[in-house]
């Protein structure tokens, strides 16, 4: 029988804990002929919530599950991972200040990246959910210089579907009709979806809305649906936030032709080399690979760069503050 695969979830007692666990249990994140073993890590005061997670996936009896470890040291969770998924991170408070909580996701990202580095296995391949996601990845791939700078990222895939679902809906064509949707950036508000390349049916999407309802519209509804459903549902985005992280990580693994992750920049489309920004990607042998040639015009440049200003912003405020 094939060796399983060690995947971490940190943050594992949490919304998103709950909603992705049983996920990669029932083979959903690897694929359906890949045996797992899940590792849990969580804050010693949520140790027990964890543990009865922990009861309810052996109450499943996932035949694909092949054991569940849990703890509260990064250095025994990431012990030999394959596939870390960082989930839990230092929620803004009223009154923080973005160096306040910068300095609290440090104090996280930065062990668990070391962790990493000392004890995962060599194919280690890190998702990070947990925001603000792009420098959280930014500071924990710091702290890890003896893993690929490659294998550290964040997740974009949850714009990327709701860019899928928004421009659906608006052309009520299914959402398989549509190709090439792309997120660029950071996962922030300033994020930018882009339809220029995005296609339906052979066209592309930004001439078959008008311009006002893409400006005005999709680009703002995209950026700002998180805060919408913590409005409508009292608690912040989860099954769909760990449904992405299935997406993304199934991707990674399988290959995909275009999809939208945050990987570390090559300097393609001037993104400096390095900051962790949403890109068009494929993935091949296991590689995410930038999506190459595209042309940008003004509309989407000005958007692009934006938005990684914004991520040169927190690199700089990090390094600032000796996180990295
Ligand atoms: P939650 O608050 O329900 O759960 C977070 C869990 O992380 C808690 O159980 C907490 O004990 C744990 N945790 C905190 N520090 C930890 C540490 N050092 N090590 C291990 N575990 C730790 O939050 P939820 O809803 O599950 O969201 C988790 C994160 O995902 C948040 O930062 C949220 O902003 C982010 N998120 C990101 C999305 C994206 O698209 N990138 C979408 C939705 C949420």
């Amino acid at each position: 029988a094939q060796t399983p695969v060690k995947v971490t979830v940190t943050g594992a007692a949490g919304q998103i804990g709950y909603a992705l666990l049983f996920r990669i249990a029932s083979g959903q994140l690897l694929g359906a002929d890949v045996p797992v073993k899940l590792s849990l890590l969580e804050i010693p005061q949520a140790v027990k919530a964890a543990e009865g997670t922990a009861m309810e996936l052996d109450d499943c009896a996932f035949p694909l599950l092949s054991g569940i470890e849990i703890t509260d040291d990064p250095n025994v969770a990431f012990n030999g991972a394959n596939v870390a998924l960082l989930v839990g991170a230092m929620p803004r408070k009223a009154g923080m200040e973005r160096g306040d909580l910068l300095e609290a996701n440090g104090g996280i990202f930065g062990p668990q990246g070391k962790a990493i580095n000392d004890h995962a296995a060599d194919d280690i391949r890190v998702l990070v959910v947990g925001n603000p996601a792009n420098t959280n990845a930014l500071i924990a791939q710091q702290h890890a210089p003896d893993v690929p700078a490659e294998r550290f990222t964040a997740m974009t895939r949850l714009d990327h579907n709701r860019a899928l679902s928004q421009l659906a809906a608006k052309l009520q064509v299914p959402v398989t009709e549509i190709k090439k949707m792309t997120i660029w950036g950071n996962h922030s508000a300033t994020q930018y979806p882009d339809l220029f390349h995005a296609e339906v049916g052979g066209k592309i999407a930004a001439e078959l809305v008008d311009e006002g309802w893409l400006r005005d519209t999709f680009i703002p509804t995209v950026a700002k649906r998180g805060a919408a459903i913590i409005e409508a549902r009292g608690a912040s985005s989860a099954a769909s936030a760990a449904n992405a992280a299935i997406d993304h990580v199934y991707d990674w693994v399988n290959g995909a032709e275009w999809t939208s992750a945050a990987i570390p920049s090559d300097g393609s489309y001037g993104v400096p080399e390095g900051l962790i920004s949403s890109f068009p990607v494929a993935s091949r042998n296991g590689k995410w690979e930038i999506i190459q040639g595209l042309e940008i015009d003004a509309f989407s440049r000005e958007r692009i760069d934006a938005s990684v200003r914004e991520l040169e912003e927190e690199r700089d405020a990090v390094r600032q503050l000796g996180l990295i």
